[in-house]
């Protein structure tokens, strides 16, 4: 592939995770807000300031390869928008969905952050293969710590509903 092409796709990939980056703040923002389970809460809060560090990282990619914010307007209404968004419609009515709804988030941005690193990796762009290892930590991190909050949610909703065993 042409080196044109590399970077054209480097930068489809960059907004991509640009528009999965906006995604997660307004889903973290709401599950913060109503997560009824208070460590849930709080890992939300947590991943919410990291995430917002996520979104100033990529813009900065973007920006170096000229990419105007409207542009990203433009394609966070397209295609990214559509495959976060189905993870994003779920419409949570409790602290065991919006749990369930932030794991499958954070491994939809795993899966985002690997390919990039790989896509930085093929175009030469070390600066972009070294953020997307820095958030890919922290997306990982977030993954695992709504991992192990995962029974113990089920378990709170179940007392909240009237029917602990
Ligand atoms: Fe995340």
């Amino acid at each position: 592939m042409p080196a044109d092409d590399l970077q054209q796709q480097l930068v489809k990939y960059l907004e991509d995770v640009h528009s999965t980056e906006q995604n997660a703040i307004t889903q973290l923002r709401d599950g913060a807000d109503s997560a009824d389970d208070q460590e849930l809460a709080s890992a939300f809060r947590q991943h919410l300031a990291e995430t917002e560090e996520h979104e100033r990282l990529i813009s900065e990619r973007l920006e170096a390869y000229g990419a105007s914010p409207s542009s990203l307007k433009d394609n966070a209404q397209k295609g990214a928008a559509k495959l976060t968004g189905m993870v994003a419609k779920a419409a949570p009515d409790s602290s065991g969905k919006l749990a369930i709804q932030a794991y499958s988030f954070e491994h939809l941005e795993i899966a985002s952050y690997r390919m990039l690193r790989e896509v930085a990796q093929r175009a030469g762009d070390e600066q972009t293969v070294a953020v997307a290892e820095r958030i890919l930590t922290q997306e990982q991190a977030a993954a695992k710590r709504i991992s192990g909050l995962l029974e113990q949610v089920a378990e709170h909703d179940l007392e909240r509903q009237g029917v602990a065993a």
